[in-house]
């Protein structure tokens, strides 16, 4: 029995996969409050807060490692005027929510591989939880990213300690009333999709989409979509995460664009746009806008769509059940490298009868068809749909009803 009352942990913060920007994948550990500030501006400017983005997290760089005599953190208030309560009050004042990063660990990843600034030892919350987690939330942070360098380094166990963690948190909340959205981030060690949903809203599946230095790649978009298959872990409120968004970075086409998001929407995933949203193009900024590509998202299920069928090898059907009756998000998924046609067949995604398809990027219906659908996928690419029937006697594949674990 516990001597000191822990409040139950915060794990029932949002009800959707959260939306939003984050600092790392463009800017590295080189961000300071004008690098936010802007991104902030841009974030409103551009439509992707109408469109749904909310949270702009600031990850790697925003700390050195600093501490004041009491163990308070501390950081250079010429980066950060008013310190780190003020940037969460700007991000506030345009309808925004802000998160924050920290490392499990004593020592954070700026200490093991600097990203553009000296090594920072000490840039863990490790020995600090309490105060830091408490601290956080008194500077009005909504979402926390706990990365495992440190972690790793000192062989912590990640689930005892991302528990601890999250009665941290838990704390916090309690005192300062404003709950923070808790992000696990142990690139799957542990296996945080076994106990991460009754902790945190998510938690990463894999190792990182983008390693700094390298271009973005369709390769490891891929990699990462596949290791977060973990579809019965999955509810509102509690997601697997691939990892932040490379869409619209450079070299990437539009297609893989679609494909990257069309991907991470099947799954209902976290979506949190890596890219420089100040300066990315129009058409970068129509994909990640796309009403009905971020309602298949955001379906209010909260399921993630699983591996329906494997036409041939690597040519893949993936279904999610959406709400109401009948409506399924379905992914013609080509892992191969040359252009092949993929059928998706209404009894493997536990439908029956006429089938009626419609295109959510363009919004376009594409007509009923008796059986299935067949469509020409480009090598590496992915065809996204939307279809309405007449639910079939048994669910097909893993996109019937779940009782989340
Ligand atoms: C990694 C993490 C990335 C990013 C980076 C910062 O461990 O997976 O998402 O936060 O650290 O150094």
């Amino acid at each position: 029995m516990r001597t000191v009352p822990v409040p139950a942990a915060p794990n029932n913060v949002v009800t959707t996969p959260p939306m939003g920007w984050a600092s790392w994948n463009t800017f590295a550990a080189r961000i300071d409050s004008n690098v936010i500030r802007a991104q902030v501006d841009a974030i409103v400017s551009s439509g992707l807060k109408d469109a749904g983005y909310e949270y702009v997290n600031i990850d790697e760089g925003w700390w050195q490692g600093t501490r004041d005599p009491a163990g308070n953190i501390t950081v250079d208030t010429a980066e950060w005027p008013g310190g780190m309560a003020a940037i969460a009050a700007y991000i506030h004042s345009k309808g925004l929510k802000a998160g924050i990063y920290t490392d499990a660990g004593r020592d954070g990843c700026g200490y093991y591989y600097p990203t553009g600034r000296p090594a920072a030892p000490g840039s863990g919350s490790g020995g600090h939880y309490d105060r830091d987690f408490l601290q956080f939330s008194r500077w009005g942070f909504d979402f926390v990213k706990v990365d495992w360098c440190g972690g790793y380094d000192e062989r912590l166990d990640p689930q005892a300690t991302y528990t601890r963690i999250g009665d941290s948190i838990a704390r916090a909340t309690a005192q300062t009333g404003r709950p923070m959205v808790f992000a696990i981030c142990s690139w799957g060690n542990g296996s945080p999709w076994n106990w991460g949903p009754g902790l945190a809203t998510m938690w990463r599946t894999s190792q990182d989409i983008i390693y700094h230095g390298q271009s973005a790649s369709m390769d490891r978009v891929l990699a990462n979509f596949g290791s977060a298959q973990h579809p019965t872990a999955q509810s509102p409120g509690h997601y697997n995460d691939p990892d932040m968004l490379v869409v619209g970075m450079p070299n990437f086409t539009a297609g893989q664009n679609r494909t990257h998001l069309a991907l991470w929407a099947i799954s209902g995933a976290p979506l949190l746009a890596g890219n420089n949203i100040a300066t990315m193009s129009a058409e970068t900024r129509a994909i990640l806008t796309n009403r009905e590509v971020i309602a298949i998202d955001q379906d209010p299920l909260g399921r993630q769509g699983a591996k329906v069928a494997e036409d041939d090898t690597d040519l893949q059907v993936y279904g999610k059940t959406l709400a109401g009756t009948g409506k399924r998000a379905v992914l013609l998924l080509n892992r191969t490298g040359v252009t092949a046609d993929i059928t998706a067949r209404w009894s493997t995604l536990g439908l029956t009868g006429s089938v009626a398809v419609r295109d959510p990027w363009t919004g376009t219906d594409r007509g009923s068809f008796a059986t299935g659908y067949t469509a020409s996928v480009p090598a590496e690419q992915a065809v996204l749909l939307t279809v309405t029937g007449a639910e079939g006697s048994s669910p097909g594949g893993h996109t019937g009803p779940i009782v989340a674990g």
